[in-house]
């Protein structure tokens, strides 16, 4: 509560939309594209739980750690952690956590771009009917037509990124709050359509089983970390998006209960994306660790075999490129919010200069598909072995940056901000004790691990 400050891009219109639009930031690619073929992966329900597990003891408090931060501050995530950091008597280089943040986000947008155009293509393609009776070969065939050609996919890239651009240009109320008022409630009507879809004609109960029944045996080390990983990617933690939305929160609004609501939907949502593909999946026969292939390859295969398959494929993708967008812009807002604050840049301009930055960081994505596939810059160290120029951007900031920031938050949300300030912002109650415990001895513990993991220290 009482933030002494006011955000210079203005406030979300109420509490209800300030929620809807986390969601929306959190829900995204990583719920319906990877979370599936992680959890085929891995082994099913033990991932499922580990999963779980992680997002409770990291996801939830690291969330609340950034709505603290952001709400207090009111700033960018750059400026968030300088202010704060100068407030409570701390050094000013805390603002490098900001930076590290709003630059993991800038690299994880060109590349979420580039896949956000697939799904967009795949639309298209859907809509068309170019799935209706494919096999195995022709379907992975289809999706290497588009990965091979760097025009296309640079189209795509271009359509994708151009949406986006133009909504964050428009601001709060008028760009993000209207974007997520729209794309949301569809993303969801979709989803559950598409959930009925799989029940009524997909193996349903076959994927339950898979989903809920934990097989341990399944679960190895790796998939433990995968699963921690995944909890940071999916509830868009470590990139300042959290922070950045939370700077246009009001004075009001619960922390805790907040956090815990977006978990749940983002849960919700992984789980719900689950039951839409694994039925299918099953149902034609085929097999649900397939990888990232999952669902540009293995869905259309099942989607060209079933009844009315071309309308569902069609809903399916575009609730794909919904999700991405909602947010995509999340992504982009952190670095627009800092331009216009640290160097009074109209917001529009501010916008565009960092859209065409990031379609320019995009080609490097779009590339490495096609006329770049061959070029592995890093493949002297071990830990960069075999990895494309795609493959080593997703891998440093996700792997690398984003649990780096999450480390860094918890140490200064844990015990470098007073617990007089953060007592102030979440009230003095009982969650509130176990946020600050957890915090504290718990989430940096568990991040390092995953952090030196990473970084192939602990292999
Ligand atoms: N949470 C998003 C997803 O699951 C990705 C994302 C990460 C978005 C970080 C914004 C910030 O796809």
């Amino acid at each position: 509560m009482v933030s002494p400050r006011h955000s210079v891009h203005g406030q979300w219109s109420s509490r209800f939309i300030f929620i809807v639009a986390l969601i929306g930031s959190a829900v995204g690619l990583g719920n319906v594209w990877k979370f599936p073929y992680l959890a085929g992966e891995n082994g099913g329900g033990a991932f499922v739980l580990v999963y779980l597990l992680c997002t409770a003891f990291i996801g939830l408090p690291l969330m609340a750690a950034e709505i603290l931060i952001g709400r207090r501050a009111r700033r960018s995530p750059v400026l968030a952690m300088r202010t704060l950091a100068l407030e409570e008597g701390r050094s000013s280089l805390w603002a490098g956590v900001g930076w590290l943040a709003t630059l993991a986000a800038v690299l994880i947008l060109a590349a979420y771009s580039v896949v956000g155009g697939w799904a967009m293509a795949y639309v298209f393609r859907a809509a068309s009917g170019a799935f209706v009776g494919v096999d195995a070969y022709q379907a992975s065939q289809l999706f290497r037509q588009l990965t091979g050609d760097p025009e296309r996919l640079l189209a795509w890239h271009t359509l994708f990124l151009a949406v986006t651009v133009m909504v964050v240009g428009r601001g709060v109320r008028h760009g993000l709050e209207e974007a997520v008022r729209w794309f949301m409630p569809i993303l969801i009507g979709l989803l559950l359509l598409l959930v009925w879809y799989a029940w009524r004609y997909g193996a349903f109960d076959q994927a339950v089983d898979f989903l809920f029944r934990p097989n341990f045996a399944a679960l190895s080390g790796g998939a433990v970390l995968a699963a921690l990983g995944h909890a940071f990617f999916t509830l868009s933690l470590g990139m300042g998006a959290v922070m950045a939305y939370a700077a246009y929160a009001g004075d009001r609004v619960p922390v805790l209960q907040v956090s815990l609501m977006v978990v749940l939907a983002d849960t919700a949502v992984a789980l719900l994306a689950g039951l839409a593909t694994f039925p299918l999946v099953f149902s034609n026969g085929l097999a649900p660790a397939s990888g990232p292939g999952l669902v540009f390859e293995t869905l259309p295969l099942a989607f060209g075999a079933m009844a009315d398959g071309e309308v569902y494929a069609t809903l399916f993708f575009a609730m794909l490129m919904f999700a991405a967008w909602t947010s995509s812009i999340s992504l982009l807002e952190p670095a627009v919010a800092y331009l216009v604050e640290r160097w009074r840049i109209e917001r529009p301009l501010a916008t565009s200069y960092l859209g065409v930055a990031v379609w320019t960081l995009g080609l490097v994505p779009v590339f490495s598909f096609n006329i770049w596939a061959h070029v592995r810059p890093l493949d002297g160290w071990p830990l960069f072995q075999g990895r494309t120029l795609f493959d080593l951007m997703n891998f440093v900031s996700t792997n690398l940056m984003l649990p780096l920031v999450g480390l860094a938050v918890a140490v200064f949300a844990g015990w470098r901000l007073s617990p007089q300030t953060s007592r102030l912002e979440m009230g003095r109650t009982l969650g509130y004790r176990l946020w600050l415990g957890v915090i504290r001895f718990i989430t940096p513990v568990a991040v390092l691990i995953v952090l030196l993991n990473s970084a192939g220290i602990l292999q």
